[in-house]
């Protein structure tokens, strides 16, 4: 039977598109806009493009439009292409990380923090049955996926504080459980649905497993690698993926693991991919991957601050990494992420606890004196209410010889 609500729209479309029609009160994230049918008053919207979020709604619904085409066959999947060219005009707005949390981040961060532990020795075991070629119970690690978005749909300020909570030692184990907690927030600020952060998250939760078959010397060189060495580190893609494809995880989850190390210009390894082959997944994975590297304490390193960071990924695009997904994530975690150390205008540091309206003035917790090195009873302050105070900037932990994990297990965490 034909669908009345399927309709076509001569030249401009293929044999093979679905073009439905919807009214504004039915357009959610993720659909694909063909064209604006009806809209009140002068202004008109002409863009097609995928909606990125619930701000973008709501910002059609002020501009009066009533009606659209929608793509059916464009709407996201985590096996997506392209997206470059067509969420330009659907730039998620930032306040969509400031949306009022369902818990606070005290309650959140008792189960947060269990759930970060949890997470650790799920990939620890991951990493043996990688190592040791033996198979392991997907549910496993997907289960624990569910309830790291779980957790992030309460409040996404607890885990996000974890990940700058890193054990020299374990980066191999922090960096895949971060990476899978940055994408989760990316996700979500993208406005995919919960399936779709599910699964995106889960793929960087096993982004790297194959990094278990490459010898220490190299894992952990502190140097510039050799060409030969460089060589060996590259084929962590292929033990990783050759390993997933064994089990029963979805082909598009394999797919974007085999593209976190791919470049939009084709340099990339293992396959060289080039542009809107990468997938949607495997260019957001790529950027959460290279932040969470860049911004991590290492034995032989210290992290950079998000700031730097952050001009390395804009640097890096558009020729690695997708120049409008950059750019989303750098909103999405905001000017001074949640976690990070900044300097007050008053000569105390403070952790950033919670980005509340305008990305410049979070809610921190201030807990040392710069002045008089030392330590200070930890103090909330709303920077958006006590205008006494301001950021001076971004720094990092060792710049000022403190111990960020000591501090956070005595006066953040409460698990
Ligand atoms: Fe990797």
């Amino acid at each position: 039977m034909p669908n009345s609500n399927i309709i076509a729209f001569g030249k401009q479309c293929c044999a093979f598109e679905m073009i439905k029609k919807i009214t504004i009160d039915q357009l959610i994230p993720g659909m694909f806009v063909h064209q604006i049918l009806e809209q009140k008053g002068t202004l008109s919207v002409k863009s097609q493009g995928r909606v990125t979020s619930n701000d973008l709604v709501n910002t059609l619904k002020k501009q009066g439009v009533k009606t659209l085409a929608i793509d059916t066959e464009k709407a996201f999947k985590i096996g997506d292409s392209a997206s470059s060219s067509i969420v330009k005009d659907y730039l998620a707005s930032p306040n969509e990380a400031a949306k009022p949390h369902l818990v606070t981040l005290e309650k959140e961060l008792t189960r947060a923090s269990k759930l970060h532990e949890q997470g650790k020795a799920i990939q620890k075991l991951l990493l043996e049955n990688v190592q040791k070629e033996t198979p392991f119970d997907a549910s496993i690690p997907k289960a624990f996926s569910n309830k790291l978005v779980e957790s992030v749909d309460r409040n996404p300020d607890a885990l996000l504080c974890l990940t700058k909570i890193r054990e020299k030692d374990d980066y191999l184990l922090e960096h895949s459980l971060n990476v899978a907690i940055l994408l989760a927030n990316f996700g979500k600020f993208l406005g995919m649905s919960d399936e779709e952060v599910q699964d995106l998250s889960y793929a960087g939760f096993l982004h790297d497993l194959g990094k278990i078959k490459i010898p220490d010397e190299i894992l952990h060189k502190p140097g510039r690698l050799t060409d030969s060495e460089m060589d060996i580190m590259k084929g962590h893609v292929k033990y990783g993926v050759d390993y997933l494809k064994e089990t029963d995880i979805a082909p598009p989850l394999i797919q974007a693991i085999s593209e976190h190390h791919e470049r939009l210009d084709g340099l990339g390894y293992p396959a060289g991919t080039k542009g809107n082959d990468i997938s949607q997944a495997g260019r957001m994975l790529a950027i959460a991957d290279m932040y969470d590297a860049l911004t991590a304490d290492r034995v032989y390193k210290v992290g950079m601050s998000s700031q730097k960071a952050f001009s390395i990924l804009m640097s890096d695009a558009p020729d690695r990494l997708d120049k409008l997904l950059v750019q989303q994530f750098i909103k999405c975690l905001g000017v001074y992420p949640v976690g990070s150390l900044v300097l007050l205008s008053n000569e105390r540091l403070a952790m950033v606890l919670e980005q509340k309206g305008s990305p410049l003035t979070p809610i921190v917790k201030v807990f040392y004196s710069v002045r008089n090195s030392h330590y200070l009873t930890p103090k909330d302050i709303d920077l958006s209410v006590d205008k006494t105070v301001s950021i001076t900037k971004a720094v990092i932990a060792s710049d000022y010889k403190i111990d960020v994990n000591a501090f956070f297990e005595r006066s953040v965490s409460v698990g």
